[in-house]
């Protein structure tokens, strides 16, 4: 009888979450991350790069709010002006998507090395995306939607528009080499000293550091000799992130 009452009603709720929901995970790079980012004060908006339905970016935004709450507090030797700057930095920051909602590009060059992936998948649909947002209680205001390929949605003029200066965390999860040389491409005007890049995919092809999004983040670092990426946590199966330090004047 019990475990009856149990199968109908918890396991609907944990499908429900591991589809979705994203409960909240402790050891999560975001989580992690977002401690340094409040302790530190730096200043940015959240940019994903491969958003599908929604599901790491409801996480990400879950997690961060968390964290950043509770530097909202005054303890652990936090002044008052010091919470004050934490809470306009969290009610400042922003949660820009990108994906072309029409799932991966034509797989060619380099990335047709691999055999997981195929041009269309990972396909999902923007107002999908909107609606999984709003019934996870995403703030919508918060959210800034830009649709299309990166090849053409990255661009100066979608800065300039959405007064884009500065990341704080930069979401890598597009899977390939091509999508995430763009993005990299574009995101390295929006470095702060602090800045976190999450890669999502980066022991792919094998881990294989020619392809995918190691061999584009090591073509893209060698290139900025005024940052130095810091090794920064490793997360589940794929995962790696770098903390971005300023080494110029
Ligand atoms: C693995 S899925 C993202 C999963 C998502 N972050 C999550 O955890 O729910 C990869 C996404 O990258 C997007 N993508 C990959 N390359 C792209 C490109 N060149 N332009 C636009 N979107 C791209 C695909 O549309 C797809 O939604």
């Amino acid at each position: 009888m019990l475990g009856g009452i149990l199968k109908r009603f918890i396991r609907p709720l944990r499908l429900f979450s591991s589809n979705f929901v994203s409960l909240v995970d402790e050891n999560s790079i975001v989580r992690k991350a977002s401690w340094i980012l409040a302790a530190e004060k730096v200043e940015g908006d959240y940019l994903e790069f491969g958003v599908y339905r929604g599901r790491s970016i409801i996480k990400a935004h879950r997690e961060m709010e968390e964290v950043y709450r509770e530097h909202m507090e005054e303890s652990g030797g936090r002044s008052s002006e010091a919470t004050e700057e934490i809470k306009r930095i969290w009610s400042e920051m922003r949660f820009f998507a990108f994906d072309s909602f029409q799932g991966l590009p034509k797989i060619d060059g380099l990335d047709a090395l691999g055999s997981d992936f195929e041009e269309g998948g990972w396909s999902s649909n923007e107002e999908n995306f909107r609606i999984n947002l709003t019934k996870s209680r995403f703030p919508m205001e918060k959210l800034v939607v830009v649709p299309g390929w990166f090849e053409e949605s990255c661009t100066e003029k979608i800065k300039q528009e959405n007064s884009l200066k500065r990341a704080a965390i930069i979401h890598i999860d597009c899977d390939l080499y091509s999508s995430t040389k763009t993005v990299l491409g574009f995101v390295e005007s929006l470095l702060v000293d602090g800045t976190v890049i999450i890669f999502d995919d980066w022991y792919n092809f094998k881990a294989n550091p020619s392809l995918g999004e190691q061999k584009a983040f090591s073509e893209w670092s060698e290139k900025l000799s005024d940052w130095v990426f810091v090794q920064y946590q490793k997360e589940g199966p794929w995962r790696n992130s770098f903390i971005a330090s300023y080494q110029g004047n």
